[in-house]
């Protein structure tokens, strides 16, 4: 069946049966492939995107439960001024190491940040704690998200 998403501001359309992924169609057919995929339960973050701002595990989703609600990907955040905020403190505090899984972590501390501008340490550890991080870059991202709030790093 096809249908058509709100993708990064676009009407996109995919050919797909209802149940599939959002992650997939996403990656497979949109060729939107900044989203990862990295254990397919809702269990690493790896896949999240916001859909109408909620950062949320694409790997989760049915596309068919998409409906009209705008999706977000890691391709749409230089267009959001937050998410654009977010990448240029990734870049300058050298956030990523292998890099797999930091597209998940900057769309979830791009949603914390829209909605909590100056957050707490406790507040970034509740909206982080679903995203893992194997190479364990934990201190820089946090470390990122407070200079993003324009807060002390430390
Ligand atoms: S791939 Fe979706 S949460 Fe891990
Ligand atoms: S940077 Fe390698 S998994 Fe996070």
């Amino acid at each position: 069946m096809a249908y058509t998403l709100n993708v990064n501001g676009k009407a996109l359309s995919a050919d797909v049966d209802g149940d599939t992924p959002l992650l997939w169609v996403l990656r497979d057919t949109l060729n939107l492939v900044g989203t990862k995929y990295g254990c397919g339960v809702a269990a690493c973050g790896a896949c999240t995107v916001h859909i109408d701002g909620q950062p949320m595990r694409s790997c989760q989703i049915p596309v068919e439960s998409v409906g009209k609600a705008k999706v977000s990907t890691i391709e749409g955040m230089a267009a959001n001024p937050v998410g654009k905020k977010v990448q240029a403190a990734w870049t300058e505090l050298d956030v990523a190491q292998c890099g797999y899984c930091q597209a998940g972590q900057i769309m979830s501390a791009t949603a914390l940040l829209t909605k909590t501008p100056k957050p707490t340490d406790e507040q970034i550890d509740e909206a982080m704690n679903g995203n893992i991080c194997r190479c364990a870059t934990y201190v820089r991202i946090r470390a990122a998200i407070k200079r993003a709030s324009g807060q002390k790093e430390a």
